[in-house]
């Protein structure tokens, strides 16, 4: 068993797949296209693989360092937006393996922490409630935390509830437009009206900005860090105006 809290590798397929296409591109590039005598063509062809090999390799290294590292720091970052009291009810969607959710719940007294997820092992390596709830006792926060099996797009929370909804990297797993606008009017439901959601996510932030906008919000995009997540993260604030 693990001593140390383990938050996972994110999106491990894709990881796999770059690793994979990246190899066979390079050794098709070295090994097997200059045994062919056809003109210079294929020496553009060899070069533009080799460079592509190398890319994908070099994507793959990097999403493993964000997974291992990057992500730590982008959580305190992404926690260093609000300020806890220790009183909050806090929701963090798309938990997995608890990242978000244990950093919160270290800085809550008598507070709570909910987690809900559907533990979908391709967007993240081994990624069970267990997994989760081992993570909070290695880190000693599993009294703060609800676990809870469910679909962000619609749930059982009564309306404004939340203090502080968190959440990276979730709402672009949901397949459809549609389907993310309703797990934007889901959060905006259950938030407090005095509450706030901080959202990271590497695309469609543009979009969840405007649902909550549509429905009112204030929305500040807190950043894009390029260099400090892979692929860029970008944070939006989303509270309800003065
Ligand atoms: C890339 S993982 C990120 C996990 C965690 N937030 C982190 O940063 O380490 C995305 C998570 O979102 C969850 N997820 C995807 N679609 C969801 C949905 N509709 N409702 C709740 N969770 C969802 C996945 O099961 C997975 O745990």
């Amino acid at each position: 068993m693990a001593h140390k809290a383990q938050y996972g590798i994110d999106a491990p397929g894709v990881i796999r797949n770059l690793i994979v296409i990246g190899i066979i591109l390079y050794v098709l590039a070295i090994f097997v296209l200059p045994r062919f005598d056809a003109g210079t063509w294929i020496l553009y062809v060899d070069g533009a693989m080799v460079y592509t090999g190398i890319f994908l390799i070099i994507e793959a290294l990097l999403m493993i360092w964000y997974s291992k590292y990057g992500k730590l720091k982008h959580r305190d970052r992404m926690l260093a937006l609000y300020s806890f009291s220790g009183h909050e009810q806090v929701l963090d969607v798309g938990a997995g393996r608890g990242l978000l959710a244990i950093g919160a719940a270290k800085r809550l007294s008598d507070g709570k922490v909910t987690a809900i997820d559907i533990w979908r092992r391709q967007d993240l390596a081994e990624n069970t409630r267990d997994a989760l709830l081992t993570n909070a006792r290695l880190e000693g926060v599993v009294d703060k935390l609800v676990v809870i099996d469910g679909d962000i797009v619609k749930t059982d929370f009564p309306d404004r509830h939340f203090d502080l909804i968190i959440s990276n990297l979730c709402l672009h797993n949901i397949a459809s437009h549609e389907q993310r606008q309703k797990a934007c009017q889901e959060i905006a439901r259950v938030l407090k009206p005095d509450g706030v959601a901080i959202i990271s996510d590497f695309k469609y932030t543009a979009a969840y900005s405007k649902n909550f906008h549509d429905l009112g919000y204030r929305v500040e995009k807190v950043g894009t860090y390029i260099f400090s997540t892979f692929p860029a993260l970008t944070v939006i604030k989303v509270s309800w105006p003065d």
